[in-house]
């Protein structure tokens, strides 16, 4: 039988290549055996001060990378975040069964409060940070998925999820909401910023030479990938402790041509880090140049792009409307 899958990106900035390798490729992989939810979280962007132009362009740009990175729009459903309202609904009653302090133990809180107070000493912090999480539990429970495919730093959300989904089971009603489960591919690695690689690499980036973008051409690959961090040793081996930068290299190029670590580092094995840099922008701009001519294509026909955005809402509907019942029954919402 098809499984449910259920995943989704935030429209805050231009996509990364640790999204497509984390999550999106991924999602293309999966497509085939099973029942794809894709979506695009637009709500969870405004948890951030985002202008709406840019959130406006994000969001169809997004849309234009997924089908441009291969998912199948006869296969899949992909959708924007805000056309299915159930998100909210179901979102304010997860809201309201859980607590002050799980939610302030999100690192992904606490890192966004941080960087926050650092842009603006004086900014207060939005409660839609705080929140966040509760918003994502609703995406992914209103659906029912088997699968979520994401990457390790979206792990601790994922966790909370299950844990609001068993506490709303034990107080109301048994199997109110399936306990979903985090997919990761085998070989999957967190990609991580080109500058600094001991934290990951973010499309909230401020400083862009950190990040490969889906839409970087050759030369801006050329140019990040020569300047990012290594070592000194000139040996290609990976070690996340001693060596991040050359790590987070030969992950990406493990990751893209869908080789272990090992395989990769053995195909390095004598080479030193000018050839590793300059296979590396090769590989990423084969992967990327194709991708990026889909991503025009899509974009310059936005009529379609929105008619297949609204049908996969309509799917969506179908199935977030009956759960939302379900529950709202169940809570004692629904007093008709
Ligand atoms: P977002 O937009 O931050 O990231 C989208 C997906 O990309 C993965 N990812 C990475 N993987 C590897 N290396 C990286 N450097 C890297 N950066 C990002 C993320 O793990 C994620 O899978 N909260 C989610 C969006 C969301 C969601 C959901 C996902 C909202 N509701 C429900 C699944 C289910 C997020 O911020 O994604």
């Amino acid at each position: 039988m098809k499984k449910r899958v259920l995943s989704g990106v935030t429209s805050t900035g231009k996509l990364t290549l640790g999204n497509y390798l984390g999550a999106i490729s991924n999602f293309v992989k999966l497509q085939t055996e099973n029942e794809l939810f894709i979506f695009i979280a637009n709500l969870h962007a405004i948890t951030i001060p985002i202008a709406k132009k840019e959130l406006a362009t994000n969001t169809l740009e997004i849309a234009a990378w997924y089908f441009a990175c291969g998912i199948d729009p006869n296969v899949a459903n992909v959708f924007v975040q805000s056309d299915v309202l159930e998100h909210t609904q179901l979102s304010y009653i997860l809201l309201c069964n859980s607590y002050l302090g799980e939610l302030e133990r999100m690192t992904q809180f606490k890192d966004k409060m941080q960087k926050t107070k650092q842009q603006n000493k004086t900014i207060s912090i939005p409660t839609g940070l705080l929140v966040y999480p509760t918003l994502m539990a609703a995406d992914i429970l209103l659906y029912e998925p088997d699968l979520v495919p994401v990457g390790s730093d979206q792990t601790q959300h994922l966790e909370l999820t299950k844990t609001l989904a068993e506490r709303l089971n034990a107080k109301y009603q048994a199997n109110l909401f399936k306990i979903p489960q985090q997919y990761q591919a085998q070989h999957s690695h967190r990609i991580m910023s080109l500058q600094d690689p001991t934290k990951k690499m973010s499309k909230s980036d401020d400083n862009p030479k950190n990040v490969i973008f889906l839409s970087d051409d050759l030369n801006t690959i050329t140019e990040k990938i020569k300047k990012a961090v290594t070592d000194s040793e000139n040996i290609i081996k990976y070690d996340i402790e001693k060596k991040p930068g050359v790590s987070n290299l030969l992950a990406i190029y493990a990751s893209i041509t869908n080789k272990t670590i090992a395989e990769a580092e053995s195909y390095f094995a004598s080479k030193d880090y000018s050839f590793l840099k300059t296979e590396i922008i090769t590989t990423i701009h084969n992967l990327l140049a194709p991708i990026q001519e889909k991503q025009q294509k899509y974009l310059s026909d936005q009529a379609s792009l929105i008619k297949l955005l609204q049908q996969g809402a309509e799917n969506a509907k179908k199935i977030a409307a009956s759960k939302l019942q379900e529950v709202q029954k169940a809570i004692g919402i629904n007093y008709q």
